[in-house]
C-alpha cells in the first residue's frame, strides 16, 4: 500500500511503528531511505561470508522481515536458527505473516531488543534500528551483541547519520529531500514526517558509531556503504 500517512495531518504526533505504519512500511522505507535495497542486498552478501554452521542469525528491529528474508535466502550454512525481534506487536504479526511459510527454523519475537539475550550468534543485524534506541542505552546493547557473537561473527549496522559541518549537513539534508520529492512525497509530507521523527530518530555521526564499536570490543569496524546520510557498518569479532 502507498504511504500517504503524512499527507493531511495537522497535529503531528511522535512517530510510532503502529498499524498505519505497518500497512505502508515497505513502500515508505523504499521511498524514504536512499540505498535501502542496496543495504539489504549487501546484508545478504555479508551473510554468505560471515555466517557459520550451528549458529544463530539475529535481525534486531526486524519490522516486516525484509532483512530476515535476505539472511535466509543467502544462508549457506547448516543448522542455522533465525531470530527476528521487534517491539511493535503489529510489526511482529506482519513479519510472521510474511515469513512463516518461507523460512524454516524461524522465531519471531515481540520484545524490546534491550531486554533480550544474544547467544551463539554469527550474524547480528541492526538495520535502521539503533537510531530508535535511547543514546545512553546504545553502548550496553552493542556490548551485549559483542558478548553474544562467536569468534569471526559479524555485527551489521545501518543508520541515518549526520555530519558535524553545518554546510555539509545542510547539503545532505537537501539532497535527501530531493530523493523524497523524486519518489513522490510532497513538501507537506516531508515536513510532517520530519517533525514526527524529530524526538524519536536520534542520529549520530560516523565517528561516534565507530568509536562506540571499538569501545564495546570490536577491534575492526568499517563503514562499507553510504548513500547520502545513510551509512552501513561492518564489525567482525
Ligand atoms: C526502520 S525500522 C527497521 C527496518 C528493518 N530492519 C528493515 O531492514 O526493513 C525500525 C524497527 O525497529 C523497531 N524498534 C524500535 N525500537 C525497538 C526496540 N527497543 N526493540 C525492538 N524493536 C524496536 C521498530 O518497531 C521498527 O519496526
Amino acid at each position: 500500500m502507498r504511504d500517504q500517512i503524512f499527507n493531511n495531518q495537522s497535529d503531528i504526533a511522535d512517530f510510532r511503528f503502529d498499524e498505519s505504519v505497518v500497512a505502508v512500511f515497505d513502500d515508505m522505507v523504499k521511498r524514504s531511505v536512499p540505498g535501502y535495497e542496496a543495504m539489504i542486498q549487501m546484508i545478504g552478501l555479508l551473510t554468505r561470508t560471515y555466517g557459520k554452521d550451528n549458529s544463530n542469525y539475529y535481525d534486531l528491529g526486524a519490522s516486516t522481515g525484509a532483512t530476515t528474508l535476505a539472511l535466509a535466502l543467502n544462508n549457506k550454512r547448516a543448522n542455522v536458527h533465525f531470530v527476528a525481534i521487534d517491539n511493535s506487536r503489529q510489526m511482529v504479526n506482519q513479519c510472521r505473516q510474511n515469513l512463516d511459510d518461507k523460512i524454516d527454523n524461524l522465531e519471531v519475537i515481540c520484545s524490546d531488543i534491550n531486554d533480550i539475550c544474544i547467544e551463539n550468534a554469527s550474524i547480528v543485524v541492526l538495520n535502521l534500528t539503533l537510531q530508535f534506541i535511547d543514546i545512553d542505552k546504545r553502548a550496553d546493547l552493542i556490548r551485549k551483541i559483542y558478548d553474544g557473537l562467536i569468534s569471526g561473527g559479524a555485527l551489521i549496522i545501518s543508520e541515518k547519520v549526520h555530519v558535524d559541518d553545518k554546510n555539509e549537513q545542510a547539503r545532505l539534508t537537501e539532497l535527501h529531500m530531493d530523493y523524497k520529492r523524486a519518489n513522490g512525497y510532497s513538501e507537506l509530507e516531508i515536513a510532517n514526517k520530519r517533525q514526527s521523527l524529530e524526538n524519536v530518530l536520534l542520529t549520530e555521526n560516523c565517528e561516534t558509531h565507530l568509536k562506540r564499536l571499538s569501545e564495546c570490543g570490536f577491534s575492526a569496524s568499517t563503514c562499507y556503504f553510504q548513500c547520502l546520510n545513510f551509512a552501513s557498518f561492518l564489525s567482525v569479532k
